[in-house]
């Protein structure tokens, strides 16, 4: 599958099927988190992958969205945040929430080009989930996804944000852009 189609096709998915996907491909998609990029290259993302039917059904409570409870594999994913803070101070909290979101992007393509689905899930009761898995304190509970394989196939258009609604040119909310030096010309012309 092409990146630009992993891009656009990619959905949240809470109907999954019966079938249940191979745990070696969810563990080849969590390996493509560690292509993220990193501040320092300290790498924070930590992943428990869940099989256990019951386990299951403790963090879908802890969510309490059912259709968590439906999928016959759960990622959730933690954050291990001390070595970033000490090297990063104050800085880390951004770099941290930004760096762990291209991780769980890399993620979410990576499921996309292997036909599995999720939900982006971050609402949850994070003491309870961390009393599940025996998640240690000072780890960060980021975000839990189910994983199956979409019961049926979305077929709605998905509601996009205008381009000219996002980016802007030399300036914040100039919409108008210069056209770029071509290779060999001086001259900046306007682009109409
Ligand atoms: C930070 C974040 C938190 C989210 N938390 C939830 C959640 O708790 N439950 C849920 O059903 N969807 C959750 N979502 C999924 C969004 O609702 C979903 O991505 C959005 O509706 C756009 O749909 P799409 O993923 O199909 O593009 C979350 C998404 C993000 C990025």
């Amino acid at each position: 599958m092409k990146l630009g189609d992993a891009i656009k096709k990619r959905h949240s998915v809470s109907k999954f099927k019966e079938k249940s996907p191979d745990w070696r491909d969810i563990i080849e998609c969590i390996d493509s988190t560690r292509y993220a990029p990193m501040a320092g290259e300290i790498f924070t993302p930590r992943f428990v992958l869940i099989h256990d039917s019951k386990k299951i059904q403790e963090v879908a409570t802890a969510t309490q969205q059912h259709f968590v409870s439906t999928a016959k594999y759960l990622v959730v994913m933690c954050s291990e945040n001390s070595k970033t803070e000490i090297h990063f101070g104050s800085d880390s909290e951004d770099y941290i929430k930004q760096q762990n979101g291209a991780a769980i992007q890399n993620f979410l393509l990576s499921l996309e080009e292997k036909g599995l689905t999720t939900t982006w899930i971050k609402l949850f009761v994070e003491e309870n989930v961390k009393e599940t898995l025996s998640i240690p304190k000072e780890l960060k509970v980021v975000a839990i996804f189910p994983i199956g394989y979409e019961y049926k196939k979305e077929t709605k258009e998905k509601r996009l944000i205008e381009l000219d609604r996002i980016l802007y040119y030399d300036k914040y909310k100039n919409k108008r852009m210069t056209q770029p030096n071509v290779a060999g010309e001086d001259s900046v012309r306007p682009w109409f």
